[in-house]
């Protein structure tokens, strides 16, 4: 496992002859906020950023933060915030289409936009997908398919080409049900949190081998203290266990701003041609393969639900 120490100095040795350019879906907040800042003050803001949620304030305010140099052009580099709701495919069609009004090419697409909740009830978009599942899964699948070329541009070029999407990582086999893959018959708080983590998974593994030019990562998060913590008391009932939910992430979370050294070591340290399954420490932990006769069912489902 890399220190914290030896992350940040891996981190802060990135510097390519190029100016990358990095797309953060749910950058406003949490884990992806704190990697934005952790990859601009490695680069003393040498990138060129896109910022992809709801909260502009939150997107202006992190821009403002951090030294916007120019580039080989003399313009300053890229600081563009995208306003999107990603739980529908819709939505991340059109901002995808935005994304390539505005860059030739993708370097880093960092995918953490999500919540934690334990108020388990299907709550359909128009779109026909549980929002829940849609933020765990479906909108990050849209995500890369739609910014494949971008991606594979940037490889073509010689240069890093990466897509890294951030949720617990799947810790054993267990039996997806074929027939409910988007969970219409029996959605629980266990299928709910274990189904979207295969799938990323599988969906790591299926893109690259579809697409071996660029380099795809699953990452898990662990426990860290966010703010997305608190949306779990949205839920009125949850008030009851507050105090037992804050005393654990006083306890065990990581701070945000170390758990980003760590997820920026692994969006940083990725070869293309290769997929990740990385622990909350940026750790390779292998290929772990699910039952092979799931993966082309999830690849096919996801093209299915997500096509508009
Ligand atoms: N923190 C943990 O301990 C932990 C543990 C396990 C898994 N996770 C998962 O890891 C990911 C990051 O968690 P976090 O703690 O960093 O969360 P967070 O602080 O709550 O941040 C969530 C991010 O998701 C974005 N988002 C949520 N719904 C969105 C929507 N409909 N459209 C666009 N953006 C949306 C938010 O952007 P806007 O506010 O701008 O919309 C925000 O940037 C999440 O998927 C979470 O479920 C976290």
């Amino acid at each position: 496992m890399p220190s914290l120490q030896a992350s940040r100095d891996a981190n802060s040795k990135f510097s390519p002859p190029y100016i990358p350019v990095a797309v953060f879906v749910g950058g406003t907040s949490g884990c992806g906020e704190a990697t934005v800042k952790a990859l601009a003050s490695h680069t003393g803001g040498r990138v060129h950023l896109i910022i992809v949620g709801r909260n502009r304030n939150a997107a202006e305010k992190t821009f403002a933060s951090m030294p916007r140099p120019e580039d080989e052009s003399g313009k300053p580099v890229l600081r563009e915030f995208l306003s999107c709701d990603v739980a529908y495919m819709r939505n991340v069609q059109a901002v995808c289409k935005q994304i390539s009004g505005l860059v030739d090419h993708v370097n880093l697409l960092s995918l953490s936009a999500g919540y934690m909740t334990t108020d388990l009830r299907r709550d359909e978009t128009d779109e026909g997908i549980d929002k829940l599942l849609s933020m765990r899964y479906y909108h990050r699948f849209k995500f890369i398919l739609e910014l494949l070329p971008l991606l594979e541009r940037a490889a073509a070029a010689g240069q890093i080409a990466h897509a890294m999407t951030m949720l617990t990582i799947s810790w054993m086999n267990f039996t997806l049900d074929l027939d409910d893959l988007d969970m219409r018959k029996n959605y629980t708080f266990y299928r709910a949190a274990a189904h979207p983590a295969a799938y990323n998974d599988i969906m790591v593994e299926e893109f690259s081998k579809r697409h071996p030019t660029v380099a795809f990562t699953h990452i898990t998060p662990g426990m860290v203290s966010t703010p997305g913590v608190n949306r779990l008391f949205d839920w009125k009932p949850m008030i009851l266990l507050k105090p037992f939910i804050l005393l654990l992430d006083y306890l065990f979370a990581e701070r945000v701003e170390v758990a980003a050294e760590y997820f920026l070591y692994g969006l940083l340290h990725a070869e293309n041609g290769n997929w990740y399954l990385r622990t909350k420490h940026g750790d390779d932990a292998g290929h772990r393969v699910q039952n092979p006769g799931y993966n082309d069912a999830v690849w096919e489902h996801s093209l299915k639900l997500t096509s508009v």
